[in-house]
């Protein structure tokens, strides 16, 4: 299980900080909370001793005979501060521990993930970038305050993230384990499932929620990557730190896919692309009552054939695809996974058992993972972000 302290600083957004700690529990890790005195205005202690089910301390006088302030800090596998405040970030840079939290942040020799929340005016101060650029050149991980509505009726760059997509970047640190082996790979995936239209209202689809490709982009960047995500029609917040392309239909991917891989290191085709488009969208809503003609259907592009057939002889970008297969009377999963693999050309083939629903929409994943030197790799059944962190460990090696 994963220790992780939670330290909340004095704003509003700290009643974000319980959804997040729910998040964390729910997701197995150990959550102790280390709230500031001011954090205590906006949330009491009975709140986080009673979603933590521990005791909080704010000073390090409350438990002085268990030394919690060099205790908590050493036994962390990861310190998340959200919200930071402009002081919290000034009081960390500047070393300072006249508290429980700044004590913590000077014992932690684990990753330490802070996620601002200010005014845009107090964000946007030279002092308060500078200890910014301060904690990070320290080894920090400061997120960037999202850009949205503040306390007030106003709104800029100062919003803490929402609770989900902090907690995707705490998990990804914790599964990555220090592992930092795409620091300077560009990175492209592409996630969701494409839909083409049929008229105004309705459309032929693949089913996909997009999560195991937003697994893939969040251990991706925890691991030091730049990534970009193309997604198709995925109901799920951006992942932090991660330039997202929405799009909608197969060639609206293929575009995308195509300008954004020109510098890519590795594209990821994790996406469901709809192979089939109806061949012309009616312009109004078709009526039932009308005799229904049968469906005329074009062929999409099949995209990562066509990075494949792109890249000719040359060896980047890596191509990894995904295969959604089901078992029948001509093979199993493996043997058409194998087939596939040999006819699409790509260098990593990751086969998924797509039968009885066993991966969409969930959160966990199993797949077999085919790499050109013929080595298969079985991922059991685990969450979604594990099979991500194989996949990287085979891009890794390639
Ligand atoms: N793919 C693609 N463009 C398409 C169809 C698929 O780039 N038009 C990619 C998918 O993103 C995936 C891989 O090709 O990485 C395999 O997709 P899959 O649907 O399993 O295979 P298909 O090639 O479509 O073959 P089939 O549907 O006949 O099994």
């Amino acid at each position: 299980m994963h220790r992780v302290t939670l330290g909340v600083s004095g704003g509003i957004a700290a009643y974000k900080a319980c959804s997040l700690l729910r998040l964390l529990s729910e997701s197995g890790c150990d959550v102790t909370v280390v709230p500031t005195e001011s954090a205590l205005h906006f949330v009491g202690s009975a709140t986080w001793s009673a979603l933590s089910g521990k005791p909080v301390a704010t000073d390090v006088w409350s438990d002085a005979q268990g030394v919690a302030h060099v205790r908590i800090g050493r036994e962390s596998d990861l310190v998340v501060v959200a919200p930071a405040t402009a002081d919290l970030l000034a009081r960390a840079a500047h070393g300072l521990a006249n508290d429980l939290l700044t004590n913590v942040l000077l014992t932690a020799r684990c990753p330490v993930l802070m996620a601002p929340a200010m005014h845009s005016e107090m964000w946007e101060h030279p002092a308060t970038q500078a200890n910014v650029a301060t904690l990070r050149s320290r080894g920090v991980i400061v997120i960037d305050p999202a850009v949205g509505r503040l306390t007030g009726a106003d709104s800029g760059a100062g919003r803490l993230p929402e609770p989900e997509q902090l907690a995707d970047v705490v998990l990804a640190t914790l599964a990555v384990g220090g592992r930092r082996d795409l620091v300077g790979r560009q990175v492209v995936i592409s996630a969701g499932g494409t839909r083409e239209p049929l008229d105004p209202v309705r459309y032929l689809g693949n089913r996909s929620s997009g999560r195991q490709g937003w697994a893939l982009a969040n251990a991706a960047a925890a691991r030091g990557a730049d990534v970009t995500v193309v997604a198709a029609n995925v109901d799920l917040l951006d992942p932090l730190g991660v330039g997202v392309l929405r799009v909608e239909t197969a060639e609206q991917m293929r575009a995308a896919i195509h300008t954004a891989s020109a510098d890519a290191d590795v594209v990821v085709m994790a996406a469901a692309v709809a192979d089939f488009r109806p061949d012309s969208v009616a312009a109004d809503k078709i009526k039932k009552s009308k005799e229904p003609d049968p469906l005329n259907l074009a062929l999409n592009p099949d995209i990562l054939a066509e990075l494949v057939a792109h890249r000719g002889a040359a060896t980047r970008p890596l191509l990894v695809g995904f295969a959604a297969e089901t078992g029948d009377e001509n093979g199993t999963v493996l043997d058409h996974g194998r087939t596939k693999f040999a006819a699409k050309g790509c260098d990593v083939l990751v086969v998924n058992d797509v039968s009885g629903d066993k991966a969409f929409g969930t959160l966990d994943n199993a797949a077999v993972i085919l790499d050109p030197s013929g080595v298969t790799r079985e991922v059991p059944r685990g969450p979604k972000l594990d099979l991500a962190n194989a996949v990287w460990d085979v891009v890794a090696e390639q």
